[in-house]
């Protein structure tokens, strides 16, 4: 047998077993994968099989209460306390349950399954939305910057709005998974970014006319501080994020919640002033536009609807900003959230 064959028969052994072997895995993890989906299943319908249940515990028990005695009542304030607590763990379990998309990632993704399976890639996931976040607005901080600065060229602004429209339409998207795996983002600021497409979108088409040149500047302002502050809030969640991450696996031992609540505190003091000026900017655009739009001369639905816009934002921004910082001087000395 000439010396080459052997070296060749040798390595095809070699290889062939490792073939087996990978055979052999792959046939484990899919038996494994098989088991997981099974208890998958069985958790999500224990869930709702003890909602169900304890919907009916508690009208069995108001019909128990009527008329019992006092030990009988201690005994079902002692059950009601401990079931006080069951609906926000069986929330708590259902984000790391595979579980049906509402109907706005429906209508975009279609039925995948968007659940993040384990507390690293839920904070990845949320990690590289803050990341996605800070390149996209540095790049539209840019943007107005020349716009505003050094060319005055209406297709260059339109460049400007298209970005901002597919940036607030993918901040929609990228929300709505993060809610989908609990977090906990209000309402409004996923129903912001609805407006702010909206708003961003119309001023697209508005022709470029008297108006809107008389607006234009006001206008990229704005967007640049806008840009500004949205830098500034991305250090800042990005900075609470990687606290709580470290909190959380209490890897770094140095962190205690009095200093996250403090690094928050401060991190949101310094932030606060900017987010304010911000939002009375945003009242003053949509006033500005509000006495455009009754000029005799104003034939251009764009202006109402830009004023409209910025008017829900102004409002909304100040009225839940004003909110949440009540709610976390409300829990200051309480124990911080955790994901
Ligand atoms: N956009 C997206 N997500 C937001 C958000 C926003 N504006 N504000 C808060 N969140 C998220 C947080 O990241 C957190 O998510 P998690 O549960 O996954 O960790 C969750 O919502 C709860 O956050 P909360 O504790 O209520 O607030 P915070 O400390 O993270 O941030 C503010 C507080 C005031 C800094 C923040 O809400 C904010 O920046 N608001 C102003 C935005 C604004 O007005 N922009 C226009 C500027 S001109």
């Amino acid at each position: 047998m000439p010396h080459g064959l052997t070296g060749v028969l040798e390595e095809w052994k070699s290889l062939e077993e490792e073939y087996q072997q990978l055979q052999e895995t792959h046939r484990l993890y899919l038996q494994k994968l098989d088991e997981f989906s099974k208890i998958q299943k069985n958790c999500s319908s224990s869930i709702s099989s003890q909602r169900k249940r304890l919907k009916d515990m508690s009208h069995l028990m108001k019909k128990c209460s009527t008329g019992a005695s006092e030990e009988d009542a201690k005994t079902l304030d002692e059950i009601k306390e401990k079931m006080k607590m069951w609906p926000n763990t069986f929330s708590e379990m259902e984000t790391f349950l595979p579980s049906k998309n509402g109907l706005y990632l429906h209508l975009v993704l279609g039925n995948v399954n968007v659940t993040l399976l384990t507390k690293q890639s839920k904070f990845a996931y949320k990690d590289e939305y803050e990341k996605f976040k800070l390149c996209l607005t540095v790049l539209l901080l840019l943007f107005s910057f020349i716009c505003y600065f050094f060319v005055s060229y209406r297709f260059l602004d339109a460049i400007l709005n298209f970005l901002l429209v597919w940036y607030y339409c993918t901040l929609t998207i990228r929300e709505s998974i993060l809610i989908t795996n609990g977090s906990r983002i209000k309402g409004w600021w996923v129903f912001h970014h609805y407006v702010s497409a909206f708003l961003s979108g119309v001023m697209l088409t508005w022709p470029d006319g008297k108006l809107y040149k008389t607006f234009r500047n006001q206008f990229l302002a704005y967007s640049l501080y806008q840009s500004f502050v949205q830098c500034l809030q991305c250090y800042y969640q990005s900075g609470c994020l990687y606290r709580l991450r470290a909190l959380g696996e209490r890897h770094n031992m140095d962190l205690t919640v009095e200093g996250f609540q403090s690094w928050m505190w401060k991190g949101l003091t310094f932030l606060l002033p900017f987010l304010f000026f911000g939002h009375f900017w945003q009242l003053f655009n949509g006033l500005s536009l509000l006495r455009m739009a009754q000029l005799p001369d104003c034939t251009e639905w764009q202006v109402l609807m830009c004023s409209l816009s910025f008017l829900i934002l102004f409002m909304g921004n100040f009225f839940t900003t004003v909110a949440v910082v009540r709610q976390k001087l409300k829990s200051r000395n309480q124990k911080p959230k955790s994901l």
